[in-house]
Order: C-alpha cells, then structure tokens, then sequence
C-alpha cells in the first residue's frame, strides 16, 4: 500500500518506539512524534515548531515536543504506563502576539484524564502530572483555546513517562472516521464540445481584456464569436478573447465550439463598466503548497499543470504568487531592506524570480491570468518587503509588469496602526488584531484607490482576517474579495468551523464582491513539504460543495503536478463550479438544522436553488427529508444530484419524502428546479 493509500484511509504514520534508555522512564522525544497531526507546521522533537530551543517563560527545556494547535497524538499504552508528565505551554517564540493561546489535554481510553486550561504567550508552563495505570489508548491534544490557530505554537516540555516495564510504544494520528477509498463521482466530459464556466464576464473600460473560453471535448477543437464587439478578438484556434472596450455596456454574444464531433454554443454577456469579478474567481495560489519555497519556475509549471490537466477548459483561470516573490527596494546596497531606507525605489523581486514580466507574459500567453501577494505594512506576514509608503508605486509596478490580481495582507500594519516605529529593526509581525475600524480599513482604501488608477483589472483580495467586519466595508475600498477568517489547514476542524461560519457575511456577497473562507485545501498541500491533503474523501466533497455554495473565490492549494484522479475530477464537475460561478451572485447560508445535517441553500439566476445537504457528524446518516418550507421550495421540483450530473426525482413538495444517504462528514448536493 502506498503512502498516499495510507492517508487516504486515514491511518496516519504510525511508528515504533525505538528502545527507552531506561525501563523505568520514557521520554516522549523518544517516541516518533513526527505521526502527530497538527495544525501548521511539522511536529518537532526537543525543539519548537519553529525550530526554536522550547522555552516557556524565559525557561528553556532541552527535551520534549513542540507543536502547534489543533495537535493530536495517540499514544498505545497497553497499560504499560505508570504515569506522564509535563510542562507545558506557548512557546515564548509567539510572546508578541495576543492571538495565541491554547489548551492542552491529556486522554485516557476516551476520558479526560488532565487539562491546562487556556494558555498564553509568556505565561508560566503548567505542570501536567497525571497518573496512567491501566490506560491503554493516551491521546496528547493541544486545542486552539477556542479562538484561531494563529499563532497557537505548543510546548509539550520535559514530557515523560514512568513505566512498569521496558516497552514499546506506538504513536499514530488520529483516525477519525471509518476508512473510505477515494470514489469519483464526477462523470467524464463528453468528447463532444461543451462550452463551461461562468456565463457573465466584467471589464473595465480601456482595460486589456483576457477570457478564454473554457470547454471541454476532443482537440482540435475551433471557436468563434457571434456579435463580439468592437476592440475584441479571438484566437479561434486557442479560444483566447482579447483587445479592449473602449466604452461600457453591456453586449450578449454567444460562444461557439467545434469539433470533429459536434458544436456547441453559449450565451455569454460581457459588461464593460465599473465592477469586475463578476464571478467569484477561479485559479490557484502558492501558498498552501509552497509557501515560502516559491519560485517562478513552479509558478511557471503551476500554469502549465492547470493547462495540461485540463482545468482550465473548467473555468480556472489565476495563477496568483503568494509571499516570498519580493525581495527589497532598489538599492545598491542589498542589506539594507524595505524601509530602513526610503528612497524611490522600485520593489525587487528576489533572485528566484528574476523577470515578473517575463513571467506575466508567459502565464498570459497560456490564456490565464495571474496574481500577486503584498502587504500594507513595511513587511509581509513572511518578513518580506511590503507596500508601505511605496503603495502608489507598487500599484504602477504591478500594472506595468502585467499582473491581474493582488492581494494584500495586513501582516505587519498593526504595528504602524498602533505606533509602532517600521523603521526599527525586525519589526515584530503580529498585526492581526486591529480594533480601531477606521484604522483597518484605511490602509485598503489607500492600495484600493491606486489600483483603480491603473490601466488594467486588478482583482483587489483583502486579506485581514475578517477584522472589523471587512465585509460591511470591503466594497467602499475597491475590494472584489475580502477573507472572512484566519489561515485554512487540511483538517475536518479547521476547514469545518471555517466554512460552517460565514453566514454573517452572506448578505454582502454580489457580483463584484466575494467572502473568501480562504483557499481549497485538496490535493497535495502543506507549506513548503506537501502530503496528501488530511481530509477524507468525503471531507472533501463537503469541502467543495460548501465553497462552492458560499460562491466563495476557488483557490486551488495544492501542487497541481501532483495531481491524482480523484482530486482533478473533485475540481473539474462543471455543475457544481457553476453554483459557485452562478451569475446571480448569492451566498447560500444555513436555513435548517436537523441535528448533524445542516442544509444551506443557494439561489440561483435561473430561479432553482442549489441544496447541500452536509452530515456533520462521524457517522453516516439516512433520512427520509420532508421539511421543504425552509428551502423555500414549493409546487413540483426536479431534484439533480450535481456531483453525479443527474436527475434522481421529480417530487411534489407538499407530500415529498426524498430519501437521503449521506456519508460521515459527507454531503449531498442536489439543484431543485421547478417544474413549469
Ligand atoms: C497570511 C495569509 C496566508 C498567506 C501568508 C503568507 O498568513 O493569511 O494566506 O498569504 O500570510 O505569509
């Protein structure tokens, strides 16, 4: 069995102890800890998660295991065990921040057997001393002290146990949920031609104009435009639309695809005017794979990869750098960075990026677009060079070197909300925790402004975390998405309460403007070492599902070289991205609970309504659905199962009972159209 197998079935690492040095005592470094599963970053043996000696407190401790919030790590114990101890706490590696905190617990065959309460940044370590006669099964969890996981870097210090005897013991991650096998659901796409993705586009007047029409079906495939307006042309053997609008309205054209087999055609407007991102956007982003290992060469391969696997004949289109691109300002000498100095210099990419034009041209020559990460503090979250002071600038840059999208990260602004000196050294970057609204949402309007100045279409992404309710405010700066939350990670708890929690936002979605859960987190993910994603099959049906009922931006987040069967056709169903791509632009939100299920609902442009159907619980569930009035559905409905791109009913409401299997963590998502 493979690796990938392996996490797929959710067993986890699993490892053997290697001999203790005593029979009498076991430190846990000794165990292979690597098999936690955590919330960011890799489990570390006598050393913090990142790499840092364990210090709590101004107290360092050579041996123990340094995590970060959601962490779990089961231990068999076989009754082996005398006791277990511990110091325990956040490590002083995140003091700066008041966004850390955590709890730690200690779990005995399923009972609570010790917990620290809710632990800060540079408070004491806890001593944990909890006695383990008979245990058999320990599990050591850190949890998020009921805020986020930012930040949340956990020291289990000087952790041990006391034995009766020389043993082995096995450390595992968490086996959730019953193992499932990867299953497709999504049916192939005809070899005849099918037009798919959004069906409105926006642009700006004057602005170059980019869409390549997405469809699948055999090569060589040919297409044409009826009525294209004046200014635009098309590639007819690439499909790439291209030119400008020199003045708005709104002008419908259809879409045509041939092939050997068959034409198809498509009705699409295109509205030249204020507002773009008509639909949420679609594409990829670097970060939940490379993070800080980006390079233009696998930003260059990322593009070629949504080629080659066929994404983009699905509507994919960005291919957005994250942090790490930037490097400083111009300047002669290399030490000196940002804005220790603050001339006018240019912002310089670093050496693994030597020519952002040239890699603009070559995404764009692909038929996609691509996107670009800042700050508005000094530094980004990373450490790199932000756009304070140089916001105008950067703007210019950006648009000269042909960039279509930014986003822009509060990271270090805090510190110059708050007083803070950015021209002192390191300056720390724990900027996530502005209060004063006209503070957050100052910064975005500067950057929002600048970009509206330039001659191009720069999706403007706010990301800060859904502070001071970006979404009541995030259209007055230009924003086209703003995120709602912290950062994502590949587990049910995280993408969970993440998803499940966006309903405030909702009424605030429109054309233009989206709520962003941040990005997907399927496939090959993990920061700079990937590993198939940590969610289970089913986890991650739910988890496009619900993004895309949210009409959420689809950010793909994994290494798109890597991609397997199941997450490619988990990624390219084109009924269910056209609920995300819907034109009418709403937010589902949850409009029924029924103990674990949980049904949201979107409406549609065509008067249907998309319906998720999620099982939040750890078993399967069956019901015979009755309660339509919520859904807000009446008369006669078809009902289409999405992911299998097929009818299954016809129902009268009023007497319906719709039988429903939906798996663990799993989901159903049906479209309800009403029969004429
Ligand atoms: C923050 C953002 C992430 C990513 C990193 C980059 O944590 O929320 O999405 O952009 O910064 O450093």
């Amino acid at each position: 069995m493979n690796s990938r197998l392996l996490f797929a079935l959710g067993l986890s690492l699993a490892a053997l102890l290697p001999s203790p040095t005593s029979a009498e005592t076991v430190w846990l470094d000794q165990l292979d800890v690597r098999a936690a599963i955590q919330g960011w970053g890799t489990p570390q043996k006598n050393k913090t998660v990142d790499g840092n000696p364990l210090t709590l407190d101004g107290k360092v401790f050579k041996r123990g295991f340094g995590t970060h919030a959601e962490s779990v790590l089961n231990i068999k114990l076989d009754g082996a065990a005398k006791s277990f101890s511990a110091s325990v706490g956040v490590d002083d590696e995140v003091k700066k921040n008041p966004a850390s905190s955590v709890e730690f617990f200690v779990i005995g065959d399923g009972k609570p057997l010790w917990k620290s309460g809710v632990k800060r940044a540079g408070e004491a370590a806890s001593v944990c001393e909890v006695d383990l006669t008979g245990v058999k099964a320990l599990v050591l969890k850190v949890g998020d002290g009921d805020d986020s996981i930012d930040y949340d870097h956990a020291d289990w210090a000087d952790a041990k146990f006391e034995t009766a005897s020389t043993k082995t013991f096995v450390t595992s991650g968490e086996p959730l949920l019953p193992p499932v096998a990867p299953y497709i659901l999504t049916p192939a796409a005809p070899a005849t031609p099918r037009i798919n993705g959004a069906s409105v586009f926006g642009v700006r007047p004057g602005s170059p104009f980019l869409f390549t029409i997405p469809a699948t079906g055999n090569r060589p495939m040919t297409f044409a435009v009826q009525k294209l307006p004046r200014g635009l042309k098309l590639d007819a053997q690439t499909g790439q639309i291209t030119g400008a609008l020199e003045k708005s309205g709104e002008f419908t054209v259809t879409l045509v695809a041939k092939n050997k087999l068959g034409t198809a055609k498509k009705k699409f407007r295109i509205v030249c005017g204020d507002t773009i991102a008509l639909t949420p956007p679609m594409g990829w982003n670097s970060w939940n794979c490379f993070a800080g290992e980006v390079t233009a060469e696998r930003v260059k391969q990322a593009a070629n990869a949504l080629v080659k696997s066929g994404l983009i004949n699905h509507g994919w289109t960005y291919i957005n750098v994250d942090d790490f691109w930037q490097n400083h300002r111009d300047s002669k000498d290399a030490t000196l960075q940002g804005p220790t100095r603050l001339p006018t210099g240019e912002i310089q990419p670093n050496s693994r990026f030597p020519d952002m034009k040239g890699l603009a041209d070559y995404v764009h020559g692909l038929g996609l677009k691509i996107g670009l990460y800042s700050s508005p503090g000094p530094w980004t979250c990373g450490g790199c060079a932000g756009s304070w002071q140089y916001e105008r600038q950067d703007a210019q840059t950006y648009a000269k070197w042909g960039f279509d999208y930014l986003k822009y990260d509060w990271c270090s602004y805090g510190e110059i909300a708050s007083g803070g000196d950015p021209s002192a050294k390191n300056i720390p970057l724990w900027g996530k925790t502005a209060t004063n609204q006209a503070g957050a949402i100052y910064p975005y309007a500067v950057m929002g402004k600048f970009l509206r100045e330039q001659n191009r279409d720069i999706v403007y992404s706010l990301c800060q975390y859904g502070m001071a309710d970006v979404w009541k405010w995030g259209d007055s700066v230009a924003g086209n998405c703003w995120r709602t939350t912290g950062d994502i990670t590949d587990t049910w708890r995280s993408m969970s309460t993440i998803g499940f929690r966006q309903d405030q936002a909702a009424p605030f979605a429109k054309p233009g403007n989206w709520n962003d859960p941040d990005m997907l987190i399927v496939g090959e993910v993990g920061w700079g070492r990937t590993h198939p994603t940590r969610l289970s099959v089913d986890e991650q049906y739910t988890h496009i599902s619900l993004w895309c009922l949210l009409a959420s931006p689809l950010l793909i987040g994994c290494d798109m070289e890597k991609f397997d069967d199941f997450t490619l056709n988990l990624l390219s169903n084109d009924e269910v991205l056209a609920v995300d791509q819907d034109a009418l632009g709403k937010q589902a939100v949850c409009v029924l609970k029924q103990g674990d299920v949980w049904v949201y609902v979107k409406e549609l442009a065509d008067g249907s309504r998309a319906v998720g159907f999620f099982n939040r619980s750890v078993k399967p569930v069956e019901i015979s659905f009755k309660d339509f009035a919520p859904l807000g559905l009446s008369g006669k409905q078809t009902v289409r199962d999405l992911w299998r791109q097929k009818e299954v009913a016809k129902i009268k409401v009023a007497t319906a009972a719709l039988p429903l299997t939906i798996p663990a963590h799993g989901v159903v998502l049906y479209q309800f159209t009403k029969v004429k």
